[in-house]
């Protein structure tokens, strides 16, 4: 269906989880972040009612994010569910890779086409550095699970954090040619202080052909990621949701104050 911008919009994006097994720096606070409340997490159910009813006013692309999604008990089972809605052509993952090498096979079992894997450097040190606690030998049998279970194209975000790894996209970019894998750049955003960027090399963050719409973990539908706009899908007739929100979905990217990176998805 056509926005007011005579927008297309064809995809959501999907936060399954807030939680997950690394603190990226730029992500997430080190301690003392807010979660939301399990009961307040939408089941697999709702996640799939949303889905079919966007299905039916033109969604045909889904995305899984987080926070982690693989840290979401039985993720598969959602794939599976989402699979059987005839209408969506496409399920994508965007994952930290960690957790990959033991759930590949499952997903591309279960009907997910792709993964995008966030890699920001190919150095063990630093890797635990930005990621607080990550081993990028996991990353590594994750991002070769992929490409065993034929989740392709495997495209790795590599994300520029100015003084930190710079330096590293250039051995990123040859770790990726010489392994058959894709690289999205990405400059490192602040929603809180309005620093907000296009996905190089991607269509993310590119206001005049956002064709995407996001669902929240907690159960708000999202007009933009850099918008303050939300409509709770559990108190309203989930048609409606999608109208209203479709019918508001801005121009271009506002101000976001009510959300982070780990709770709508990167
Ligand atoms: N700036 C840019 N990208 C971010 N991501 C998470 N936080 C940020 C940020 N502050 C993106 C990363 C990661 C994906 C899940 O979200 O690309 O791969
Ligand atoms: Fe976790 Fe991804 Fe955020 Fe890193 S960027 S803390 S892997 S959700």
């Amino acid at each position: 269906m056509l926005d007011r911008f005579n927008r297309k919009i064809t995809y959501l994006r999907i936060s399954v989880t807030d939680r997950c097994n690394l603190r990226c720096t730029y992500c997430m606070p080190e301690e003392g972040i807010t979660l939301i409340n399990r009961s307040d997490i939408l089941s697999f159910v709702q996640i799939a009612e949303a889905v079919r009813t966007g299905s039916e006013l033109g969604i045909r692309k889904i995305r899984i994010t987080g926070g982690e999604p693989l840290v979401r008990k039985d993720l598969p089972e959602l794939i599976t569910m989402i699979r059987r809605i005839k209408k969506i052509k496409e399920i994508g993952m965007t994952t930290n890779g960690t957790l990959l090498d033991k759930y590949a096979g499952t997903l591309k079992q279960a009907g997910l086409d792709r993964v995008n894997i966030s890699m920001d450097t190919i150095d063990p040190e630093k890797y635990k550095k930005i990621t607080r606690m990550g081993n990028l030998e996991s990353v590594f049998r994750g991002i070769k699970a992929a490409l065993d279970a034929g989740l392709t194209p495997v495209k790795i975000n590599f994300v520029r954090i100015p003084e930190v790894n710079e330096e590293d996209e250039e051995q990123v970019r040859l770790f990726c040619k010489a392994n058959g894998l894709k690289i999205r750049a990405i400059r490192q955003m602040n929603l809180a202080t309005g620093e907000f960027y296009p996905v190089e090399g991607g269509m993310g963050g590119v206001c005049k052909i956002c064709n995407r719409l996001r669902l929240t973990a907690d159960g708000y539908l999202k007009p933009c990621l850099y918008s303050d706009l939300g409509v709770p899908i559990r108190e309203m007739d989930m048609k409606k949701a999608f109208l209203t929100v479709i019918g508001q979905k801005p121009k271009e990217g506002e101000t976001s104050t009510s959300h982070q990176f780990y709770n709508i998805g990167g």
